[in-house]
């Protein structure tokens, strides 16, 4: 099992990549925390996750919340006893609008949702790992940040400062044994099941086709896992060989 005696928080759990991630890595032998603002959808994923473990703990917390991010965190770490790798995927994403109809308070949501999130969580937990001479932090990006996707220039801003984040995290805490790094999907259909990849027709890879949460899943758990202890500071991009837009 590739993370017994590691404990994974992932926030935007309750569904999607999020949910896909936090089901591979509690298969896999880790204890999970799971995070979301969705109390019902994380319950259920929760449930799900109990067939394979019983260590697993959900937070109902808005990543935009910071008290509440560390009271979290730290109420985690108190019954698992750390925090050795973080998933920063939750992201708002479904507003297509063009840049002049895009307004302030749109803006300022995608920004703190998709940028601050991740600050107060990496914030929350890299004393510990620094502690430790131990971590993993994945930042769950989009091709949106990498290529600019007209129509979502306030969601691709935040992903590209997200990549930037990431390469510039790793230069200060690689050193000292904590491994930051971003995936970048591109067009993912969800599942109801990890186990069945649903996918569907696309003409924005040349794979033909978009990703599942598992392909984008499996990935995740390998940069967390001890396979991938020389990677540091890398956006992958998981797009099916993106036709650049
Ligand atoms: N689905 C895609 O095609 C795609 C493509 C590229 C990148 N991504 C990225 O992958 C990640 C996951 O996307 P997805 O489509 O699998 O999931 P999704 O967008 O369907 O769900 C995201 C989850 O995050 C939670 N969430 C949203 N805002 C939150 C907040 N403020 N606090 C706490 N939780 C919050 C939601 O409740 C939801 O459970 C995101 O970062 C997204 O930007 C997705």
């Amino acid at each position: 099992m590739r993370f017994s005696e590691k404990t994974a928080l992932i926030t935007g759990a309750a569904v999607g990549i999020g949910r896909a991630c936090a089901i591979l890595f509690a298969r896999e032998g880790a204890n999970v925390v799971l995070i979301d603002l969705d109390k019902e959808k994380l319950a259920a994923t929760e449930a799900e996750i109990r067939q394979y473990t019983d260590k697993v703990l959900s937070f109902e917390c808005n990543v935009t919340d910071e008290p509440r991010v560390y009271e979290v965190v730290s109420e985690a770490e108190k019954i698992f006893g750390g925090i050795d790798i973080l998933v920063n995927n939750a992201a708002i994403w479904r507003l297509w609008s063009s840049f002049t109809e895009t307004s302030t308070d749109d803006w300022r949501k995608y920004l703190d949702i998709n940028i601050m999130g991740v600050v107060y969580f990496t914030k929350a937990v890299l004393p510990k790992m620094l502690e430790n001479s131990y971590g993993r932090i994945i930042n769950v990006a989009s091709v949106a940040g990498v290529y600019g996707n007209a129509n979502m220039v306030h969601y691709s801003a935040t992903k590209g400062a997200l990549i930037s984040m990431t390469k510039a995290l790793a230069k200060e805490v690689s050193s000292k044994g904590v491994l930051v790094n971003s995936v970048s999907p591109g067009s993912v259909s969800p599942s109801d099941c990890l186990d069945i990849d649903h996918t569907i027709e696309s003409d924005l890879s040349f794979m033909g086709r978009t990703g599942s949460d598992r392909e984008n899943a499996e990935l995740i758990c390998f940069l967390a896992s001890d396979a991938a202890s020389y990677i540091s500071g890398q956006n992958i991009q998981i797009d099916g060989c993106r036709k650049k837009q």
